[in-house]
């Protein structure tokens, strides 16, 4: 509704994982080269993690299309990974075009295993790919495991990328897991962005959108109180975005000012701790739970910024060496 009356061709932030949209910041490039030479490469096991709405499936997205586009890559793409292991198997086989209807494990797990072997004596790539792994209980995650097994002595034949929150660290960190911990050849973490990658996110949403002028839209002293309140988080900022120009343009206001960022936050409960979170150190399934919602999502961040603090001075560090 305010496309036309600030010159957009496109919504500047829907909070779907559109992969045109990608903004390549540090972090995010890294990223999607592991998950891109991992394959290539023949890796075998690729991990990427990250806080909830950081950017994982929209990388994943982009780098599905590159495959796609590539020709001798197919791939499995599974989002659910709460299936028994029987169902993963199947949802497995058939994503690959594979017949999978009433076959048992052994049968599916024999049919996989030939279609992958036969891939790559063809020279051909084969790929797993998982988002939300975070989900796939014990039993699946060692059925990934035995998948990849499938190997010559120079290279892995299947390629797995396993996506998730950070739980998935926690998971592979298991003392059950350990044998799939040590297959891992690449890992990557996404961290919220930073308040100048933040400025860069928003003017780039909104030049793909169409926007003639992004800094007078939104002036960087908005941009300031849009990454205060989201703390850099992509899909938080996209919130907040999209809403502040729904208010704009309810005042007819050819800019979005600073307060508007602030009503906003207000409404969305921005900042406002909640006491499961007060408890998160001590009680991670609080923690778990929290993290489903928007608003106990904010307050995870005040430990991903001092994360992202860590990372920072320890780049510095380095960087003095
Ligand atoms: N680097 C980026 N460039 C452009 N858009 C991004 C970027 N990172 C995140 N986004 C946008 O932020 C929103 C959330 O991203 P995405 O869904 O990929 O997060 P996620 O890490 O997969 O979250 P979850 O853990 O909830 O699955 C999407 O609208 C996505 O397009
Ligand atoms: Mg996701």
């Amino acid at each position: 509704m305010y496309k036309a009356f600030y010159s957009l061709k496109r919504n500047p932030f829907e909070i779907t994982p559109d992969p045109s949209f990608l903004f390549p910041t540090n972090r995010h490039n890294e990223a999607l080269a592991a998950l891109y030479y991992g394959v290539r490469r023949h890796k075998g096991f690729v991990v990427l993690t990250g806080e909830v709405g950081t950017g994982k499936t929209v990388l994943l997205h982009y780098v599905l299309q590159l495959f796609k586009q590539s020709k001798d890559v197919a791939y499995a793409y599974i989002f659910n990974g709460r299936l028994s292991p029987v169902e993963f198997l199947q949802y497995l086989a058939s994503d690959l075009g594979l017949p999978a209807g009433s076959k048992n494990k052994g049968e599916l797990l024999l049919q996989i295993a030939q279609y992958v072997i036969g891939r790559s004596q063809r020279g051909l790539t084969t790929a797993l790919v998982v988002d939300e792994a975070h989900h796939l209980s014990a039993e699946i995650l060692e059925e990934i495991r035995l998948l990849s097994n499938l190997e010559t002595p120079q290279e892995k034949l299947l390629q797995i990328l396993l996506v998730g929150q950070p739980e998935l660290d926690e998971k592979l960190d298991s003392v059950s897991l350990r044998q799939l911990k040590q297959r891992i050849a690449l890992r990557s973490h996404l961290l919220p962005l930073t308040s100048d990658e933040t400025k860069g996110y928003v003017e780039r949403r909104l030049q793909l959108a169409g926007c003639p002028y992004p800094s007078v839209l939104f002036p960087p002293e908005t941009i300031a109180a849009v990454y205060q309140h989201s703390q850099g988080l992509p899909r938080l900022i996209n919130t907040v975005c999209e809403n502040a120009l729904i208010a704009a343009y309810a005042r007819q206001m050819r800019s979005v000012s600073p307060d508007i960022i602030d009503d906003i936050a207000t409404d969305f409960r921005l900042g406002i701790q909640t006491p499961a979170l007060e408890s998160r150190n001590s009680d991670e399934v609080d923690a778990r739970k929290a993290a489903q919602t928007l608003l106990q999502l904010y307050a995870q961040l005040q430990a991903e910024q001092k994360r992202d603090e860590d990372v920072k001075t320890r780049v510095r560090l380095r960087v003095a060496e």
